[in-house]
């Protein structure tokens, strides 16, 4: 099973979302993070980000970031997205009605998990427990698979 968790520049979210996930799923699984954007491609995840994670014991600083591609929907099995803008963006890449079937936001009811860059430590604190929590609810979907 390969899941991928996606973002904007996946330098922020989507690193610490893959981070907490595979710690989680152990080596099983694999997952997998990528952006939308392309302007961060080849960096190391944001301090921030490398930072609030090491707190909580996850390394994501050998992580780096890169773009979606179209490949991506046959490779992984499920595809998250942190907002609706990163939503409409990757069912803008998918080709057909199973990769667009592949493609879910991880938090319910269409709600975004919030873009920390333009703002504070704080703000990468509540992202990374939004994304341990929802980590959570993905961990038991898997396995009631
Ligand atoms: P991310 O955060 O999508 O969570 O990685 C962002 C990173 C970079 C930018 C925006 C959001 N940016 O505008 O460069």
């Amino acid at each position: 099973m390969k899941i991928l968790m996606v973002c904007l520049g996946n330098i922020c979210r989507s690193p610490i979302a893959e981070g907490v996930l595979q710690s989680k799923l152990g080596s099983d699984f694999i997952v997998d993070s990528a952006g939308t954007g392309d302007w961060h491609v080849g960096q190391k995840p944001d301090e921030r980000a490398i930072a609030v994670s090491k707190k909580y014991g996850i390394n994501i600083s050998n992580l780096r970031a890169r773009q979606i591609q179209t490949q991506d929907f046959d490779e992984f099995d499920l595809i998250f997205v942190m907002n609706q803008a990163n939503y409409a963006d990757v069912l803008s890449l998918a080709k057909t009605k199973e990769h667009r079937e592949k493609v879910q936001m991880i938090l319910k009811n269409e709600q975004n998990v919030p873009d920390p860059y333009f703002g504070d430590d704080e703000g990468f604190e509540e992202v990374f427990k939004l994304l341990d929590e929802v980590t959570d609810e993905v961990v038991n979907q898997l396995k009631s698979k």
